[in-house]
């Protein structure tokens, strides 16, 4: 129905600007926020891991920094410099499983997933500029899926039940706090043509989806 010419209505322009600031800004703090944990990552690959992510994110930065200065859809920051700070806190003070959890369970595979929902309704122009950070989200979301795989063959039967059990409240909490920071969700994905109670209904069945990936025992 809003098909032809949504690149040029102006509520299209306006809400897809703005999302596309949101993921550039998570994909900012994502940067900093692996950058920071490089030094006490528990071994070599680990390291390597989150430095490549490192210079993927910046990748996506600078793409989609790009890509909205050449859409003329540039909009004012969408998380506040107070918010931005108490999430870096927040990634700072996590122990390494907890940070496995909430950057690559939360952040990446579920934040990846509402973003690529948006795929299909977006803009040619806007669908080409996250084609190259979604592929790498990938990488970034395997990363974390296999290093969570690993710290759980390393645990007793008892440490890795509990552990599999308190990932799903913690997910739920930092979606709880994301809903709470008054980014108006909501609004922007119906503004660019999303049905959001389908997309979360979505999320939710992505989220059963890489909690059974997880549990699932590493491959010999
Ligand atoms: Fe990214
Ligand atoms: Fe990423």
């Amino acid at each position: 129905m809003n098909l032809p010419h949504k690149k040029d209505d102006p509520a299209y322009r306006t809400a897809m600007g703005r999302l596309l600031m949101l993921y550039t800004q998570v994909d900012r703090l994502i940067m900093e926020a692996c950058a920071a944990r490089i030094a006490s990552a528990p071994d070599e690959a680990a390291k390597l891991g989150l430095a490549k992510q490192v210079g993927d994110e910046s990748k996506h930065v600078t793409i989609q920094h790009a890509w909205m200065e050449k859409f003329g859809v540039r909009q004012p920051k969408i998380i506040s410099d107070v918010q931005e700070a108490a999430i870096l806190k927040h990634f700072r003070q996590l122990d390494w499983l907890d940070f496995l959890i909430d950057m690559y369970l939360c952040v990446e595979a579920l934040g990846s997933d509402a973003v690529e929902k948006v795929v299909p309704l977006a803009d040619p122009g806007t669908r080409e500029s996250l084609r190259i950070p979604l592929q790498d989200e990938l990488d970034h979301i395997a990363f974390g899926v296999n290093r969570l795989q690993q710290e759980l063959a390393g645990m007793n039967a008892v440490d890795r039940e509990a552990f599999l059990q308190g990932i799903p409240g913690r997910i739920a909490a930092l979606n709880h706090a994301f809903h709470n920071m008054g980014l108006e969700a909501r609004s922007l994905f119906e503004a660019v043509g999303t049905d959001y109670d389908d997309l979360c209904r979505q999320v939710l069945a992505r989220k059963d989806e890489i909690l059974e990936e997880v549990s699932r025992p590493l491959a010999a």
